[in-house]
């Protein structure tokens, strides 16, 4: 039994999240493979789909999540899964992010998935971002730091080689104060840079480190943004 999704104390934020998903979830069509996003707006495109299948439609599409948690959820929720492996192009991505610049370049791994979740966008032939009004910003960086995603091997020259490149670097941790790992057992570093001139050139940079693994700077890569705010819903392309 999937929970409720409608709560009358549910907040302005998590109402538009919610709204943006559920409009997003409106592109799937009978048969897709779709990459299922990480974070609590892609969840409502989970619960969506979930939802829409106890009402006996979409019951033939199937999944590819970008974490353990959306995997997690999807199998509670009785959606069908796939991998990569299987099914190496996807239809669709539906996705969240945490910072959406006026082209449609985002700032995501706030919850530590950036790695697969740019894989599944890569693999994807349409990526859709599901995003609350909050999350817009006139340059990436000013609400929120570049999450780099790198392997603990060497982790503090990473530190050196990204203070060099003039970020303030964090070292994300647990609540219990260890090191936050993510699904592929490696650390996150957020790089405040504050807002960035030139997002290219960083991301250029950033992938030619070896040991650092992804970055969370995705560009050029939305094919749709829903933006769901106190204005209703707004569909904007690149
Ligand atoms: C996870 C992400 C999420 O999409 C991003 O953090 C947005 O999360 P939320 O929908 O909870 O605001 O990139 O790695």
């Amino acid at each position: 039994m999937s929970p409720p999704i409608e709560s009358h104390s549910e907040s302005d934020s998590a109402r538009f999240k919610r709204q943006a998903a559920e409009h997003a979830v409106e592109a799937i069509q009978p048969g897709m493979v779709v990459g299922l996003g990480s974070g609590s707006t892609a969840a409502f495109v989970v619960r969506r789909l979930a939802e829409l299948r106890t009402e006996g439609r979409l019951r033939d599409v199937v999944g590819v999540p970008t974490s353990r948690a959306t995997e997690a959820l999807a199998l509670s929720l009785g959606v069908p899964l796939t991998t990569l492996e299987e099914r190496p192009v996807l239809d669709l991505a539906i996705d969240g992010a945490d910072e959406v610049d006026p082209r449609l370049g985002l700032i995501k791994g706030g919850g530590g998935a950036l790695l697969r979740e740019k894989i599944v966008a890569q693999a994807s032939r349409r990526l859709l971002i599901v995003v609350d009004e909050a999350k817009l910003s006139p340059r990436l960086g000013t609400r929120w730091p570049v999450p780099v995603d790198v392997l603990p091997f060497g982790w503090r020259s990473q530190v050196l080689f990204l203070e060099g490149l003039g970020a303030r670097v964090t070292r994300r941790e647990g609540p219990d104060g260890s090191p936050f790992l993510t699904d592929q057992g490696h650390f996150v570093l957020d790089c405040a840079w504050g807002p960035l001139d030139a997002p290219e050139a960083l991301a250029e940079r950033l992938a030619a480190r070896a040991g650092l693994v992804e970055h969370g700077l995705f560009l050029g890569l939305t094919s749709e943004l829903v933006v769901a705010g106190t204005r209703g819903i707004e569909v904007r392309r690149p």
